[in-house]
């Protein structure tokens, strides 16, 4: 439509940021037939950044690029916002323990959650993916009582991207046609990817790696020794090869987590991401946790009625744990 969409990226000054920008303006996260404002939030130090990106916006002279604002003040970058993205966070540092880092994360969701309350478009919705992702959406929500609160979602697509890459690679079969993977839990390396469900062009893929590797136990055996932590350490991996941090598949599964959110799933069946919980499939109610969903009409909906096995259940608990202690930690902290 003409009317454009105010899309707000923080952190917009950083590596993500700069891999995010050129592919929403280019139409890629809302479609060709959207108008994109962009708005992008940083701190004074990243505002010099964000200007050079800006720069470089017009000079790619993108036809679905309304405008683009740089701003350090929370309340600009937010007003009207239709989707908010997430992205700037404070890394954790040597010697930082977990309360520290969820404090001073606390210090930029709490606020900005404030922000998204006060100034955002009542269609406003957000994703987190600056770490740690599930808890800082949390504690966004938790300030923002006036938003619903399935409007705030984390990213956990890269993780499910990612498993999709791993399994099409191990029964030699094109991504495109593998279906039913789901991501569970928390973004971190509690993870659980699970392929109970999953098929390779109609083909069940747990009776495929049983063909491939010699039985059921040799298949979980590789699920636990080799899919399951490949996945959940991929980010490791990538520093250790790359020598820098996942950016671009990071800022590709944004793409990706928007463009399904806002346009559904259709045909393709569902994906992964974290939404707030309403105790489906006994997932703590009240925490920020990976599940399989669909998109229509706009709105994220938790597949329902997948069997889950007595594998799959300890480690969708084990994760889930770890959300509900990191969401104890930030409410001892009050910033929920
Ligand atoms: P980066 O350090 O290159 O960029 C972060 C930017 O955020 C910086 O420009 C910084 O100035 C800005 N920033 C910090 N505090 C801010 C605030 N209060 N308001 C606005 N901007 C602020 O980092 P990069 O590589 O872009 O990663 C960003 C985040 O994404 C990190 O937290 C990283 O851990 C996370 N991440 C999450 C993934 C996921 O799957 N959920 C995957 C990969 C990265």
């Amino acid at each position: 439509s003409r009317t454009p969409v105010t899309i707000t990226i923080t952190g917009a000054g950083g590596q993500i940021g700069y891999a995010l920008l050129f592919r929403i303006a280019s139409g890629a996260m809302l479609g060709p037939d959207t108008t994109v404002r962009l708005r992008l939030l940083e701190i004074p130090q990243g505002l010099r950044a964000a200007e050079g990106a800006a720069l470089e916006l017009q000079d790619s002279a993108f036809p679905l690029l309304s405008h683009v604002e740089i701003t350090d003040d929370p309340a600009v970058a937010f007003r009207g916002a239709n989707v908010a993205l997430l992205v700037g966070a404070r890394p954790r540092t040597a010697g930082m323990e977990r309360g520290d880092l969820l404090e001073a994360n606390g210090g930029i969701f709490g606020p900005q959650g404030r922000a998204i309350n006060e100034h955002a478009a009542d269609d406003v919705r957000v994703v987190v993916v600056g770490n740690p992702a599930n808890t800082n959406a949390l504690i966004a929500a938790a300030n923002a009582p006036d938003v619903p609160k399935d409007r705030f979602t984390a990213l956990t697509r890269l993780d499910h991207n990612r498993a999709l890459g791993q399994l099409a690679a191990a029964v030699e079969t094109p991504v495109g046609d593998i279906r039913g993977i789901t991501i569970w839990g928390n973004h971190s390396a509690t993870q659980f990817p699970d392929v109970a469900h999953a098929t390779a062009a109609g083909d069940p893929v747990p009776a495929l790696l049983a063909a491939r590797l010699g039985g059921v136990d040799a298949a979980r055996e590789w699920l636990d020794g080799t899919f399951i932590p490949r996945v959940a350490k991929r980010g490791a991996e990538i520093i250790e090869v790359r020598g820098s941090s996942s950016v671009a598949s990071a800022a590709s599964a944004t793409i990706d987590h928007v463009r399904d959110w806002v346009l559904g799933t259709g045909e393709r069946g569902w994906t992964s991401a974290a939404l707030w919980s309403n105790g489906e499939y006994g997932v703590a109610e009240g925490v920020i946790s990976s599940f399989p969903v669909t998109s229509e009409g706009g709105a994220w909906k938790v597949v329902e009625g997948l069997s889950v096995d007595e594998f799959a259940r300890p480690r969708i608990d084990a994760s889930v744990a770890e959300l509900v202690d990191e969401r104890e930690a930030v409410r001892a902290l009050g910033l929920i």
